[in-house]
């Protein structure tokens, strides 16, 4: 079904040119419920590997970069922030810091350079980028460094403090443009995992209206999207449907500068014991996408420990579903110089035997269905 549904959009888009495409030459656009890359509507595999800006040797971005594209993944999603509030020692990688009140960002050979890096490499393989500018949590500092540098506690306040957003502002219009011109990226992202825990979901829709809007006016060129882990919807009475965290997932995928819509998938970590409950969490995500007329990206999924199993499930039913239009394993591992890169137990190793059977198999199961 779906793939008769990309062969329609297709010949639409071909009849009715430009108003079907959001974007124009050569970046990567949305059309209908599919993503176009390098001119061509379907579904696309990638992956997530947060730490590829962090590294400071570049054959060793050269050699990620090179084991992505040569697997046929043709998205990955990597970290648009590391915020610290204490600078780190000559030679550790950080991109901005904020103290009193301030926010400085790192521009030199260990700050944005190493994401210049990383973007000329993607040029080069032909990989188009996913890049947020935030992280809801801690890691790589995160919202809290800017509620701590501005002396704040609360860090909800993050998302309405006038100071802490204009800060953040700069700091999406410093990354955004460096990289106004490259075709290497898919689409910004506001944040990872945005959450305003008890909030009103009017708090992130109101953030993510405003944030979008400014994006594409320093960028209309590139697709924008929350980053969101798409909480908040109907299908179900378990946690993550429900508003807790302040996302409302169809209220936030009809904001206008948001192309399309985005969903993470960990059962255990969310308390969900059955596995088989997110082929349900990805169908209703479609149908959302579907009627809001804009794709989902099934950006962020994984299981502890086996990768082979029921995961692959998971990506059989995003592949075979109208309305997902691509999907991003996390997360992505290599060995390079100084040994394997992170392993939090999601991390399926290039070259591995669980690269097969999750990488390889589903990669040319996207090629056959196209
Ligand atoms: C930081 O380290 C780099 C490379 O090791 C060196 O070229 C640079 O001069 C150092 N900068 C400072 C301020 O020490
Ligand atoms: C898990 O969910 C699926 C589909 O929702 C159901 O068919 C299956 O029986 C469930 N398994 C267990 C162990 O509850």
């Amino acid at each position: 079904m779906k793939y008769s549904l990309s062969l329609l959009s297709t010949i639409a888009s071909l009849a009715l040119a430009a108003p079907c495409t959001r974007q124009s030459g050569s970046n990567p656009s949305v059309d209908g419920l599919n993503f176009v890359i390098d001119g061509k509507s379907g579904y696309f595999p990638g992956t997530n590997a947060y730490w590829l800006p962090f590294l400071t040797n570049n054959a060793d971005v050269d050699l990620a970069m090179s084991h992505v594209a040569e697997a046929g993944l043709k998205i990955l999603r990597v970290w648009g922030f590391n915020d610290v509030n204490t600078v780190p020692a000559n030679g550790t990688v950080y991109f901005q810091h904020h103290a009193d009140g301030v926010s400085t960002i790192n521009t030199g050979e260990f700050g944005l350079e190493r994401l210049d890096y990383v973007v000329s490499a993607a040029e080069k393989e032909g990989v188009k980028l996913i890049i947020p500018f935030v992280n809801n949590w801690d890691d790589y500092g995160g919202m809290d460094a800017y509620v701590t540098g501005y002396g704040g506690s609360d860090k909800t306040s993050w998302y309405t403090d006038a100071k802490i957003q204009s800060a953040y502002q700069a700091y999406v219009k410093a990354v955004v443009s460096r990289y106004v011109k490259s075709t290497a990226i898919l689409a910004w992202e506001l944040g990872n995992e945005p959450r305003c825990s008890s909030c009103d979901t009017s708090v992130i829709n109101k953030w993510a209206t405003t944030t979008s809007a400014f994006i594409k006016s320093v960028d209309p060129n590139h697709l924008v999207a929350l980053g969101d882990e798409g909480m908040g919807l109907k299908g179900g009475s378990e946690y993550p449907y429900t508003n807790a965290e302040g996302n409302d997932f169809a209220l936030n995928l009809a904001i206008p500068d948001i192309d399309f819509g985005t969903l993470h998938l960990y059962t255990t970590d969310w308390g969900v014991s059955n596995n088989s409950w997110g082929n349900d969490w990805v169908k209703n995500h479609a149908a959302v996408c579907k009627s809001a007329g804009k794709p989902c990206l099934f950006e962020e999924y994984g299981i502890k420990g086996t990768h082979c199993g029921d995961e692959l499930e998971w990506q059989a039913t995003s592949l075979s579903t109208t309305g997902v239009a691509a999907d991003l394993f996390w997360q992505f591992g290599d060995t390079l110089s100084g040994g394997q890169t992170a392993n939090d137990q999601y991390t399926i190793y290039y070259g591995s035997d669980d690269w097969k059977c999750a990488i390889t198999d589903h990669v040319s199961s996207i090629s056959a269905a196209a």
